[in-house]
């Protein structure tokens, strides 16, 4: 037989103790070691009188049986007294029955103020006051069980009830939010709604049945709850005669009446009366982040409408009821075009925590560096768009509760570098759905594509808890699946700290979930603080391979896939485990400061020499210039030479190329100030000359295809520049088509 269930050392505070139900949990928790404070004002049942023979009596029982106990003769109404008498017969405080009650039964009208104040006083408000002056004990020792007493009439309604249903029920709003407040502190609070023979119930109740429903067939869901060993937390149980079932919310899957643009009326209500309380296919919600997450959803279907003139109602969940993957698979996204200039890689690149403290990362960071690039994993970007704005919830047999939907795993194949500007189009598919008992896996495929020329393909796995049971596959043939590293020590370990503001940055690259930036929303979602994008996480586990094995060459990088397992807090550091295997690095990255996992079962392949990518055409590209290349150049050369040439040159330059007749770039080359600079944009200060051509004729004249006198408006600025700057300026010009 397994352990009995003790108490030694506990101490129990139960109200209402002198009689009836609370006379037996005192009697049941001193039996089993507990020290028990009997608490009873000893009144008659409607709050008249008082008397200290009713606790005495309890008290008594229990010492002639060997136990420990002390009586207390306040009302509920004191609350600190009743928990310093534990203290003081005691020295603590563990358990709280919050159980003392009474009755003023009165048909509605009826019910005088004194009699609705007299049932609060006693059963909400003696709960709340016993409750807080323990609280503090609990959460200083960090355990406490507490009981509220609840009631089917307060659950249920029953006539002549009123004050006394609206008093219980209060006691369930209060217990939910404490059992919230007290988790991280083991401060348990469950709620209990008995039936049990006692003075209470007599009036109501036959003697057959009073004599059949003990007290004692409710004293073991009592003592269980409040046990150290019980982690139930927020429940609320019926309990009599021997039988113990526990209560839950549903909510039907309800219906969208309004339509984008248009007004919500009463009628449409009523014509959608029968789907607004039909409970087929009915939510649970446990939580108020998952009551109130469906409001999200309902939004963005609201917003992704197609205002028609004969508006219809939308399921809150989808356009059909049920999980039906017959009819979702192979369903396509709405295509999602995506457009971008440099100013998106760079941001992202320094999301995923790359700085110019590392030389290496200045080609990710500055449009002006030689062999300026875009990270691998950028690649994710243009994909999610199709994602977050809500293209799922539109697909057919899809019926999604957005509530439980978690990002399970990510795999990022590339066949082209990602270009550093450009505008891409995604297309997505339902690729697959799997069965996976606890939940249903979606496996969406994203190609992104630049004019024709595929460029990468995402696959996102999307865990939507609960949705499982279907009768569906467990795997599929399209899934990518993740690999454990091999069982050695890693080849490579890279470390990096993630800043406090790390996801603050991230978002700017387009995943604005209010999770990773806003406190309260997090505290919803139950963090006590705004996470890190789990793709913030992979961009630093990706880089952290690039680095080590890959030289930072993004041509080398072909495919990554990776498993995220636990939240990341921004400012943590994380801790990327390298093995090498090939061609394939396998990875796991782990939060320093805890050791957990974050992402785990990942691993990168890189190309082999033969399979390096090839960048695109720049023709691909939003605009591509030639004379980026010589501005690179000179750039570098700058930095070699930039204090001989400050000195010698004393001018800042802006050259604005043009394509198309449209300024296309504005390059500035500052030999004025410090030792020199290259940037793109017009010059801070006052420009010495503002030389304005083409991008073709550019080339020309840095390969000397192009007399600088036949072009009119270099000729005009050169002219006004000599005037400014004298020769060395040409000098200078002429260094520069000379390179060339
Ligand atoms: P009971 O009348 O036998 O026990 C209640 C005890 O609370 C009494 O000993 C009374 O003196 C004490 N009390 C009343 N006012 C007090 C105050 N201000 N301060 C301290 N003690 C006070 O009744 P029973 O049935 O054992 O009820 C226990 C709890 O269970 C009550 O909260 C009641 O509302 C609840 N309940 C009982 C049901 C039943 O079927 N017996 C059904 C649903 C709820």
């Amino acid at each position: 037989m397994s352990e009995p269930l003790r108490f030694d050392g506990r101490v129990v505070l139960v109200t209402g103790a002198g009689g009836g139900l609370g006379r037996t949990y005192a009697l049941a928790f001193a039996e089993r070691g507990a020290s028990v404070v009997v608490n009873d004002l000893g009144g008659d049942i409607k709050g008249h009188g008082k008397s200290s023979s009713a606790a005495d009596k309890v008290v008594e029982e229990i010492r002639a049986r060997g136990g420990k106990a002390v009586a207390n003769y306040d009302s509920v109404e004191a609350g600190e007294k009743l928990v310093q008498a534990a203290l003081d017969a005691f020295g603590r405080i563990d358990i709280l029955i919050n159980n003392a009650g009474i009755l003023r039964d009165r048909s509605f009208t009826r019910i005088s103020d004194e009699d609705w104040d007299i049932i609060h006083r006693v059963h909400l408000k003696g709960s709340f006051l016993v409750t807080r002056a323990a609280w503090n004990h609990m959460k200083n020792q960090k355990f406490g069980r507490i009981i509220m007493t609840s009631s089917a009439a307060g659950i249920y309604g029953n006539f002549g009830q009123a004050n006394y249903s609206a008093a219980k029920l209060g006691l369930l709003g209060l217990a939910n939010t404490l059992a919230i407040e007290g988790r991280k502190y083991n401060i348990h609070c469950n709620t209990i709604a008995p039936t049990a023979g006692s003075r209470l119930t007599q009036t109501v109740m036959p003697q057959d049945l009073l004599d059949a429903f003990k007290p004692e067939y409710v004293a073991p869901l009592v003592l269980w709850l409040c046990h150290e060993s019980c982690q139930e937390n927020s429940g609320l149980f019926e309990v009599g005669a021997g039988w113990i079932g526990k209560l839950r919310w549903e909510r039907s899957l309800g219906a969208i009446l309004r339509q984008k643009n248009l007004a919500m009326t009463p009628e449409a209500v009523r014509d959608e009366w029968e789907k607004i309380c039909d409970f087929s296919n009915a939510n649970k919600p446990r939580t108020i982040q998952e009551s109130v997450s469906i409001l999200n959803d309902v939004l963005s279907q609201i917003e992704s409408q197609d205002v028609s003139p004969n508006p219809t109602s939308y399921s809150a969940s989808g356009s059909s009821a049920g999980f039906d993957p017959t009819r979702s698979i192979g369903q396509k996204l709405p295509p999602f075009s995506y457009e971008y200039t440099h100013l998106q890689p760079i941001l992202y690149a320094l999301g995923v925590g790359m700085s110019t403290k590392d030389p290496d990362h200045l080609k990710f960071l500055f449009e002006g560096s030689e062999g300026f690039c875009c990270l691998p994993t950028f690649g994710v970007i243009p994909a999610q768009s199709s994602m977050i704005s809500g293209g799922l919830s539109n697909i057919p047999g899809l019926n999604i509760d957005f509530t439980k939907v978690l990002h399970g795993e990510q795999y990022l194949e590339l066949y082209k570098p990602m270009p550093t500007s450009g505008k891409l189009t995604s297309e997505a598919t339902i690729a697959d759905i799997l069965d996976k008992g606890s939940g249903a896996v979606i496996l969406l495929d994203v190609h992104t594509y630049s004019g024709k020329d595929l460029l990468c393909y995402n696959q996102f796995s999307v865990f939507v808890v609960g949705a499982g049971g279907f009768g569906g596959k467990r795997t599929s043939e399209k899934a990518k699946i993740t690999v454990n590293p091999p069982n050695r020590p890693p080849d490579a370990v890279a470390t990096d700290t993630t800043t406090v503001d790390q996801a603050a940055l991230y978002r700017l690259s387009g995943d604005w979930n209010p999770l990773h930036i806003d406190p309260n929303f997090a505290a919803l979602g139950g963090f006590q603080k705004p996470i890190l994008h789990g793709l913030c996480s992979f961009g630093f586990a990706a880089r952290h391979v690039l680095k080590y094995f890959a030289d930072n060459d993004v041509t080398k990088f072909k495919a990554i896939k990776i498993r995220f397992a636990k939240p990341v807090f921004p400012g943590q550091t994380l801790q990327t485990e390298m093995w090498k295997e090939g061609n394939r690095i396998h990875i796991q990255t782990k939060v320093k400061e805890t050791g957990s996992v974050a992402i785990a079962g990942a691993y990168v392949d890189l190309a082999s020499s033969s399979e390096q990518l090839v960048a695109k055409e720049p023709s691909a590209k939003v605009v591509e210039l030639q004379s980026d290349l010589v501005f690179q150049e000179i750039g570098r050369r700058i930095k070699e030479e930039g204090n001989q040439l400050v000195k010698k040159v004393n001018a800042v330059f802006q050259w604005n190329i043009t394509k198309d007749d449209k300024t296309a770039v504005q390059w500035t080359i500052d030999l004025k100030n410090g030792s020199g600079e290259l940037y793109q944009g017009p010059a801070r200060g006052k420009a010495d000359t503002v030389f304005t051509l083409s991008d073709e004729d550019f080339l020309g004249l840095v390969l000397g295809k192009i007399n600088p006198q036949k072009v009119h408006r270099i000729n005009a600025a050169i002219s006004k520049h000599l005037l400014l700057s004298g020769l060395c300026n040409i000098r200078f010009s002429s260094w520069i088509f000379k390179k060339w």
